[in-house]
């Protein structure tokens, strides 16, 4: 049973206080909290295990092969992908560089286009700007709807015969939007189109099956989903992942080479992890998956869905706040105080204690189509509770930021 109070107990960065008031971080498609479980598996690695994988030939070595090979299936399942499409990456940007400057970069000739959406964030956009300059594939943009959705009609519209890549995440940074991403494959592969799925903000809140959604890549972080920092990974499909260049090599990621230049490369997946792994982030990942899965991602996206509906009706009763994703289905509310600049009521929410993010939320080009330079944006995920809602709806009907701080 889903009990949030009993969760809430497992982080301990949930009693932590800001400017002498409780916590409340609403900030969680930024990073997340970690449960103990996840320190605990780090520190058993830095603690007791310690050593590196794929280099010894004694017990500590093997057992680290281990971990790295249960880790891969443990997410493997986790999306329903096969064990040998998962790679470890440092996060969802090396694993949307991998996909642009090792796939993409092979296969796209001048004139080619790629499709994005003005929604994306940095790391869904640079990567692909670096592949136009690199081969002349031009990049496009698919339109948005009137309140900022992807839809299939706008992608239909988008595509052409050139089109040879869809680069799009499931759901957005800012504006919080799931996006269709079934229909989308389904038509991309009609055209032979492949799709970059970046699932950064949708891996961690919503069960997620790959071979369902029929996703070419997908590309996710440990961080956002209660795992450590600086662990990511990318599924690509097998005969995708086969056409890929590695952009680092390194140890661990060849069979031979010679002085005449030669080399021959591991088949993927570990052609993509060249040099020391991390080691310590993959003993936390697999715990924070492990911690996910005890808590049932269908629990996690139910309950975030009700607290999204909580907090949209609180918000709706303040006069002067405008919200930009009345309807969206993820945990992710983004908004604006009437007269009020976002970064300044952020920094009156943290005089409160409270977690938001400001600003472009790295998606810099969707700033034109809010018609707004910046926004607030509220980000949900299961340990948040209602009282935390009320504790930011209470915040943001103070008035004037200069009054509220001094009174
Ligand atoms: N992409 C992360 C965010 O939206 C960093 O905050």
């Amino acid at each position: 049973m889903f009990n949030v109070k009993q969760i809430r107990h497992d982080f301990p960065m949930l009693n932590t206080k800001m400017q002498n008031h409780p916590l409340v971080f609403l900030d969680n498609a930024s990073t997340t909290f970690k449960p103990l479980s996840v320190v605990n598996a780090i520190n058993q690695y830095y603690l007791h295990e310690t050593s590196n994988s794929h280099r010894g030939d004694y017990d500590l070595c093997f057992h680290a092969d281990q971990m790295l090979d249960k880790t891969r299936q443990v997410v493997a399942d986790f999306i329903r992908a096969d064990k040998n499409e998962i790679v470890f990456t440092s996060g969802a940007s090396m694993s949307l560089n991998l996909v642009a400057l090792g796939y993409a970069v092979n296969h796209l000739k001048k004139n080619d286009e790629i499709l994005l959406t003005e929604a994306e964030h940095a790391s869904n956009v640079l990567p692909w700007y670096k592949v136009s300059k690199l081969t002349g594939a031009k990049i496009r943009f698919i339109k948005l709807d009137k309140v900022g959705r992807l839809t299939l009609v706008n992608v239909k519209k988008a595509i052409t015969s050139r089109t040879k890549i869809i680069a799009i995440a499931h759901v957005s940074n800012v504006l919080g939007y799931l996006s269709p991403m079934k229909e989308i494959c389904q038509l991309a592969h009609q055209h032979k189109i492949i799709v970059a799925c970046d699932g950064a903000q949708s891996v961690p809140h919503r069960p997620t099956n790959v071979k369902d959604l029929g996703v070419d890549f997908l590309s996710f972080s440990g961080h956002k989903m209660c795992g450590p920092t600086g662990i990511g990974i990318l599924y690509g499909r097998y005969e995708l992942l086969k056409q890929t260049d590695p952009v680092i090599s390194g140890g661990g990621m060849n069979v031979d080479f010679d002085a005449n230049t030669n080399v021959e490369y591991l088949d993927p997946p570990t052609r993509f992890e060249a040099g020391t792994l991390n080691l310590a982030g993959i003993y936390g990942l697999k715990a924070s998956i492990e911690y996910l899965n005890k808590i049932g991602m269908k629990n996690i996206e139910q309950y975030e869905k009700e607290l999204r509906a909580y907090a949209i009706r609180e918000l709706k009763k303040i006069n002067d706040i405008i919200i930009y994703n009345e309807t969206a289905e993820s945990g992710i509310i983004t908004i604006n105080k009437k007269q009020v600049f976002a970064q300044d009521e952020a920094t009156f929410l943290n005089s409160q204690g409270i977690a938001v993010r400001s600003g472009q939320h790295c998606a810099k080009i969707l700033n034109v189509f809010l018609k707004t330079p910046a926004t607030l944006r509220i980000s949900l995920y299961f340990y948040n509770t209602k009282q935390e809602i009320d504790t930011l709806i209470k915040a943001l009907k103070k008035g004037d930021y200069l009054d509220a701080y001094f009174n």
